[in-house]
Parts: structure tokens; sequence; C-alpha cells
């Protein structure tokens, strides 16, 4: 039996039309999971929505719907979207399912057995969008440390939870697992802020708006969200239902991708919440940073925000991920610009990719009918370089993905297409094809040359799924055998294989102008 992977992205507040930072995250989770499955493992993704709390209600109202007609309908809108990009989630939760709320009863009903939950009073300052309570000192200019926005007092009668009782066990499991949260310097942040000062009660509950989940013992309070929404990750699996095959199978997570902004529910609250029940924690939490634009966040308000529609239905979808999955830093928030968009496709895409696919399927017509016939050997030193080029590639590409840096992976690709790109140039195979002696020379250089885009075609596979396909159809590459990760490292396994006639470019060079004034148009709207 394969060895599992159970991976996660946030449940997403259905509030309003998801851009490329929901995207992003999707892409990244998917990408991951993609590469997992292709290396062997039993994956499960998970991913859905997180419906319940006052900001929902608020949209709602204000779109004229029930609170159930507007999830539902968003809940749509994110699986079409998600379809769209061709994401491979296996389960799609919302907080508001059935299985769900059962499973979270039984997780309160259990904390409130153990003595893990206290009925008080809490006032302090209150970010709506972010719905959540702050202390003054954790404000950032009087103003909501997590959104910058304004934070207004408030005052209620609640339930908490008493994270204090495990500040030490906590504080412990940290100095046992130093690597739980990436980057470090995401985990830094939330000891600073959060640890170090003292773990502070988390409010649990509320009586001021009833769209949650009841409190099991009292029902005048609903649940507020963040106990709520974590446990997802375990009811989705079936945690507290009458079938926990899958949580027994998938749990503990392998890795959970978050942004940046929730690490410490995810970082401090999680964790804790697990312990509690007394569950495994997860391998792995990666914090990611922010898709920001030049004039800051994106924001309806200002004009700036982009979504992947606009992207995928003029640019392929591939370019779409290519470009969120490139440009993306692996710890500090990265400005997305149209014209950066329209120059990466120009070049990377356009001119090193799809312009060496097309070049070598000309090549191979031109010279040798069409078809390849067998590996003759490494016949000259451009040859063995490009072989030890690719065989390191594939190590740093591996490396890069272990540690979830998929930027520097793709980084890594494009090094081996550069490489091959050269190794044109230096083999110049329209010399050698003037003269008959170096007809075996001739068929060597072809040889990799289809060999390296067989390689290029299975690591590109997790993140731009069409354009690998695309590759191996034009290149004729057929056989199963022949896409999968087993086979990458081996140099010699192609035999008679025959290109198609005609190559068609997988990637047309964009008009930047044109282009850049097009995404702009539509960042308007
Ligand atoms: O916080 N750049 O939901 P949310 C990159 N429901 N990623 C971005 C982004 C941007 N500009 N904007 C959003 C919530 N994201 C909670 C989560 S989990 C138990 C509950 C991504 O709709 C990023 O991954 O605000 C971020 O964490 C997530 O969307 C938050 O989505
Ligand atoms: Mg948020």
């Amino acid at each position: 039996m394969s060895k599992t992977f159970y991976i996660t992205t946030p449940i997403y507040y259905p509030s309003g039309k998801f851009h490329i930072g929901t995207a992003y995250c999707e892409v990244l989770t998917d990408s991951i999971k993609k590469y997992k499955k292709l290396r062997g493992f039993d994956t499960f993704m998970l991913t859905g929505l997180d419906e319940h709390g006052q900001k929902i209600e608020t949209v709602a109202k204000k779109n004229g719907l029930s609170n159930q007609e507007h999830v539902d309908n968003m809940a749509q809108e994110a699986k079409k979207l998600w379809k769209l990009m061709d994401i491979d989630y296996d389960y799609f939760i919302r907080t508001t399912d059935e299985k769900h709320c059962k499973a979270v009863e039984k997780i309160v009903t259990k904390f409130l057995e153990n003595g893990d939950i206290y009925k008080g009073v809490y006032e302090d300052w209150y970010c709506m969008p972010c719905e959540n309570y702050f202390t003054s000192t954790q404000l950032i200019d009087g103003k909501c440390p997590d959104c910058g926005r304004e934070v207004q007092k408030m005052k209620e009668e609640a339930y908490f939870f008493n994270m204090k009782k495990y500040e030490s066990w906590l504080k412990d499991f940290y100095n046992k697992n130093p690597n739980f949260i990436v980057p470090e310097s995401r985990k830094n942040e939330i000891f600073k802020n959060f640890i170090d000062p003292g773990l502070e009660d988390l409010c649990i509950s509320r009586s001021t708006f009833d769209w949650g989940i009841p409190m099991p013992n009292d029902k005048k309070h609903v649940l507020y969200v963040w106990l709520d929404a974590l446990t997802n990750y375990i009811t989705a699996l079936g945690y507290m239902s009458d079938d926990e095959t899958l949580f027994n199978k998938y749990w503990p997570a392998d890795l959970q991708i978050v942004g940046k902004e929730i690490i410490r529910f995810h970082g401090i609250y999680w964790p804790i919440f697990l312990h509690a029940l007394g569950l495994e924690q997860p391998k792995k939490i990666y914090a990611h940073s922010w898709i920001v634009m030049k004039d800051g966040k994106m924001s309806k308000s200002v004009g700036n925000v982009i979504y992947p529609e606009t992207l995928i239905s003029r640019y392929s979808l591939d370019a779409t991920k290519y470009y969120l999955l490139r440009f993306m830093n692996y710890s500090q928030d990265s400005i997305f610009t149209p014209e950066d968009f329209v120059q990466r496709y120009n070049f990377d895409l356009c001119n090193d990719l799809s312009n060496l696919l097309n070049r070598t399927i000309a090549m191979v017509n031109k010279y040798l009918n069409g078809t390849i016939v067998e590996y003759i050997g490494s016949l000259n030193e451009f040859d063995k370089s490009l072989e030890e080029c690719s065989s390191i590639q594939i190590k740093k590409f591996v490396e890069k993905m272990e540690n979830i840096e998929v930027s520097d992976a793709l980084k890594e690709i494009w090094v081996l297409i550069s490489r091959t790109n050269k190794y044109i140039d230096e083999t110049q195979p329209w010399i050698l094809a003037k003269d008959e002696s170096k007809k075996e020379e001739l068929a060597s250089t072809m040889y990799h040359l289809v060999e390296s885009l067989r390689k290029i075609a299975i690591l590109i596979y997790p993140f731009m799924k069409n354009t690998s396909e695309n590759m191996f159809n034009q290149l004729g590459i057929e056989d199963e055998s022949l896409k999968c990760w087993d086979s990458i490292n081996d140099y010699t396994l192609l035999k008679n294989i025959t290109v198609v006639k005609k190559g068609i470019p997988i990637f047309m060079r964009l008009d930047m102008d044109k282009e850049v004034q097009y995404i702009k148009d539509n960042m308007k709207c």
C-alpha cells in the first residue's frame, strides 16, 4: 500500500467573488498534491468554504438572499472556478454540512466535559471583517493587526476556551517540533506577538447573531467561527461521525497550507484543540505570503482586483497557473503587475519553452524524417553535459518541492529548458546535417532534444497539465511508462518515437502594450 499524503487549503469565506489570491492558494495546494500523486503517494486534498458568521449574514442580507441561499450560490461559484482551474480536490467541505455541524457539536461537548470551556464576559477591540477580538496591545496604530481595518469596543457574555491551560504544552511542542511552521519567520512572529507574552483564552461563542452552530449546552449562543472553521480539517474526514475510515487513513495531515494572516489560528489554537481532543498534530503548516498590487492590497474600492477568469480566458489556464506559482515568493509578499505577467509569458513560456518544442519538432522532421530510433549514447561533450544538467536539475527540483519552494522548483525546470536551448546552439544540427559522416551525431542530438523535452513535460505536469499532455502528443510519446516519474532519470528509453508532422506553438508571443492594457481594463470592473 502506498504512503498517504493529506493536504489542505484554508476554507474560504464565501463573502465575495474569489480573486487571484484565493486562486493562488488553491493552485499551490493542487500542484503539490499533483506532484505527490505523480511520486506515487495516495493523496487526499481538502478544500471548501467557511460559511458561518456575522460577515456572511451581512453579505447575504445585502444581496437580498437568505444566508443559506447565499452560501449555496457561493459554493456553486467556488466549485465552478475550481473546475475551470482543474483543481483536483478530493472533498469539498462546507461548514454548514450536517456532518460537520454534528461533529462540531460533539467536539464542543467533549471540551465542555473536560473542563476546557467556561462561561465569562468578553470585552475588547473587535474587528468585524476578521471576526476577531484583539487586546489593545495587539492593535497596530489602533487598527486590526491582521487586516489593518477599524476596530470597535465590544462586550458580551460568552464562552471561552481555556488556552492558558495548554500554554506549556504548546511551548514544549514547538521545542520538539521546531519546523512545524514554515517559513520560520512566521513562527517567530506568533511567538513574539502571542506565545511569549502569555496565551489569552479564546472566546468561542457569540450571542449577537445566530448564523452558526448552536452551543450544545446553551442555545442562546452560537459558536463563533474559529472553532467551527479549524475543525473542518478533521470533520471532513469523518472524525466524530459514523464512518471514520478516511480519518483513520489520512490523519494527521501532511501539509496544511494557509495564508500568513491566519497562521496564528493554525499555529496556536489548532494544535491546542487537537491536543485537547487527544489527536495527533499535522506534520507541517506552510504560511504563504500575499499577492499584492503596486498600490497595496487588492481591494474592490481601489479597483485593483484581478480575477482568475480574466487571465484564464485570454491567456490559458496553464499560463495563469505558471505565472501565479512562479512570481510568488516563498516568504515575502509579491507584487502582481500586468507588465510582469506579459513579460514572463513571452520570455518563459513562449521564447523558452514553446520555441524549444517547435524547433525540435521541425528539426526531427527535417533531418530524421520525424522519427527518433533509439539511444545511441552520449557521443560528444554537449550530450554529456546536457545529460548531466538534467539529472542535476531533477534533483534540485525535488529538493525545492519537498521544501514547498514551488517558485524555485519551477526555476530549476527552466534552467533545464534554457540549457536545452543552449544545446541547440552548441551542437548546430544544421551544420551536422550537411556532413554525411556526422549522421550518427545528428541522430544523437535529436534524441537528446526529444528526451530533454520528455523530462521537461514530466516535470511541468503538476503545474501545467494541459501543456505537458500537449508536449507528449506533439513529441509522439504515447506509452504511459514514458510519462511517469519513475522513468524520469533514465536517458535511454525512447524507441521509434515519431513526432507530429507539423508542430503547433503552445504559447504565442503577446503584444506587450495591448495585453497590459487588456489586463488593466479588466482590473477596474
Ligand atoms: O481567512 N494573496 O478565509 P478567507 C494570497 N475562513 N493569498 C490570499 C490573498 C492574497 N491577496 N487573499 C486571500 C479565512 N488569500 C478563513 C480561513 S481556515 C480554517 C479559515 C488566501 O476567505 C490565503 O490563503 O479570508 C488566505 O489565508 C485565504 O485566502 C483566506 O481566505
Ligand atoms: Mg481573511
